[in-house]
């Protein structure tokens, strides 16, 4: 991602208290519910990977439950914010990074990707994304994606939300273990939660 507008959007996000109202929204805090709850199927988490952390909202959850968790975003200012948040734990290596660069020799037993992909700028930027983390996840792992769902996704000017990237998901050949719709009272709170395994 380069310093086009989806970028300044998201440092301008990244400005606020709370961002995305991630920690105030009730729909927030149940959509963080269920991805906790989701990202649970496992028995135990030796190694996950958290992609797009905002302020460590979400990450604050989870740490406590994996014996490692590496972090990454785009944003500078939010690895900042979420390492500051999440001080108290040890075991995360947090890294700005773009999703669709990120690369390491390690392969991960969970990986949560929540409302980050819709910001890249194509759907083939979204379907490299996907490649790249499946390429990360350990046989037998779990993906754990979240979004907005598509009509939502291009009111907001995006090029695609929840339905098209789940599609792809499964193109991919993950197995699909369960779908969750989250609604709140707004149109915008409005996303698809899907649980991904890996084949052996
Ligand atoms: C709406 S917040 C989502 C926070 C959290 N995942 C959740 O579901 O509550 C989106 C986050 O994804 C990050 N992000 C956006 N595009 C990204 C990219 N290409 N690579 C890595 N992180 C990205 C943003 O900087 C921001 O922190």
């Amino acid at each position: 991602m380069g310093l086009d507008n989806n970028y300044q959007l998201l440092e301008r996000e990244m400005a606020a208290d709370d961002p995305w109202q991630l920690d105030g929204n009730p729909f927030e805090r149940e959509r963080h519910h269920q991805m906790l709850r989701l990202s649970l199927s496992r028995e135990s988490i030796t190694n996950a990977l958290e992609v797009g952390c905002a302020a460590g909202a979400f990450t604050e959850k989870l740490a406590p439950h994996c014996q490692r968790l590496t972090v990454i975003d785009v944003l500078p200012r939010a690895i900042g914010r979420a390492c500051q948040r999440a001080k108290r734990w040890r075991h995360i290596e947090w890294i700005v990074s773009d999703v669709q660069q990120f690369s390491t020799v390690e392969v991960f037993d969970l990986i949560i990707a929540a409302e980050v992909l819709y910001y890249l700028d194509s759907i083939e930027q979204m379907r490299g994304a996907i490649r790249n983390l499946t390429r990360m996840l350990a046989p037998g792992g779990y993906l754990v994606f979240g979004s907005a769902r598509d009509t939502t996704c291009h009111r907001w000017g995006h090029a695609a939300g929840a339905e098209t990237v789940i599609t792809m998901l499964n193109e991919a050949s993950l197995i699909e273990v369960e779908r969750v719709h989250c609604q709140g009272e707004l149109s915008n709170e409005d996303c698809l939660l899907a649980c991904f395994r890996k084949p052996i």
